[in-house]
């Protein structure tokens, strides 16, 4: 109940969880975590199974989960005494860090991959700061450079390489668990991309068992999108590697990713957790984002894959109907207004799929400024 800015962080509040800074001076807090568990009936029925629940991180400052663990990359660039920070992304990350950088004091610099990310999560960086760098190359190339040439630039890297950053975001499956009194659900779903967040829910979860805080593990489920499922791929082939995808295409640009850094912290985790992974399409994502909406909760892109994944499970047997499931929404409705105007009216382009159906459309009316117009649209 302390007023105390790190004691209402949904992360410090859990620092002895994140066991590695000795000074919290250095700690830049913007208020993250504290996302509600919220569920959703209708999408319950969608999936064709009884409950689920949304831990909803779009609730964050900056609108993503990217703000869990971004309070701790700062902390650490501020424990090194790093003046410059820096991170490549597909949006989410770079708005969190140039957010968490400018409320610290340090400068942000990020890199996009030109024309393929969202423009609020670009509008953010622009607002929040940042230097902001776009190439025209995709994600995972630009990360490849980066990582090179970050240290002679003296920039500190803020990707989710980062493991602080990681030990940040568990703090999201420590929150859900206190909501849940302690008691693990059967499975925890999540979107997948540079699969960061996976490695970091899996280890939270086995030091939350390791300590007895819970008495279980729950089993991941992380989700791809169908142009952008190189782990899909590998764990699907038993594969002893991650083959990446060249040129990943999905509409849901936060996870448009063919290369994830991450897999094999991921990778032992959905081993540890007796965890899966499912790849779902452009038009599964489309709808099951509306259908989100139509709960009246709402989530960019990426974080439909989730609903859309527990359909596809529910589906093959995988889920059981009576499962107690969480999804993790992961970012903000607002992230991707563009999407949402385009799958309601009809003109959402899938890049190798063609024209989504508007399956769930919900398209605005146009009427004269006529009292028998807006009469009739109403009682039409
Ligand atoms: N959902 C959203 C909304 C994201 O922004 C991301 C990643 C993911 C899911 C995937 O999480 O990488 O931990 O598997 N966005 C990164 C970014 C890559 O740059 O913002 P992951």
């Amino acid at each position: 109940m302390s007023n105390e800015p790190i004691d209402q962080s949904g992360v410090w509040r859990y620092r002895e969880f994140l066991p590695f800074l000795e000074d919290i001076s250095a700690i830049v807090t913007l208020r993250e975590g504290n996302t509600p568990l919220l569920s959703g009936p209708k999408a319950a029925d969608y999936a064709g199974v009884d409950a689920i629940a949304f831990k909803h991180q779009g609730f964050n400052p900056t609108g993503s989960f990217k703000d869990n663990g971004m309070t701790c990359g700062a902390a650490q660039a501020r424990r090194l005494g790093m003046q410059r920070v820096a991170c490549v992304s597909t949006g989410n990350t770079s708005a969190s860090m140039a957010a968490y950088a400018s409320a610290g004091g340090l400068q942000p610099v990020i890199f996009l991959p030109h024309g393929n990310i969202s423009f609020g999560k670009l509008a953010q960086a622009l607002e929040y700061g940042a230097k902001t760098v776009q190439i025209d190359a995709n994600f995972d190339q630009i990360l490849a450079i980066i990582r090179r040439i970050a240290d002679r630039l003296g920039m500190y890297l803020l990707n989710s390489i980062n493991p602080f950053r990681i030990e940040g975001q568990k703090s999201i499956m420590v929150e859900m668990m206190d909501q849940r009194d302690w008691k693990s659900p059967d499975w925890v779903v999540l979107p997948g991309g540079n699969l960061g967040n996976a490695s970091a829910f899996g280890k939270a979860l086995r030091e939350m068992l390791q300590l007895g805080l819970i008495d279980r593990l729950p089993r991941l489920a992380v989700v791809q999108a169908e142009g952008s499922a190189p782990f899909y791929e590998m764990v699907q082939t038993g594969a002893a590697a991650l083959t990446p995808v060249g040129h990943p295409e999905t509409l849901a640009t936060a996870i448009k990713i063919g290369d994830p850094v991450s897999w094999p912290k991921a990778l032992n985790e959905i081993q540890a957790t007796d965890g899966v992974v499912e790849k779902v399409t452009e038009q599964e994502i489309a709808d099951a984002k509306a259908i989100i909406g139509q709960c009246g909760i709402g989530c960019e892109p990426a974080s439909a894959a989730t609903l859309a994944g527990i359909r596809k499970l529910r589906g093959s047997g995988v889920i059981r109907r009576d499962a107690d499931i969480v999804a993790v929404l992961t970012g903000n409705v607002l992230k991707d207004p563009e999407y949402i105007h385009r799958y309601h009216t009809g003109v959402l382009e899938a890049p190798s799929s063609g024209t989504i159906r508007s399956i769930w459309g919900n398209p605005p009316v146009l009427v004269s400024c006529d009292e028998n117009a807006i009469t009739a649209v109403l009682k039409g």
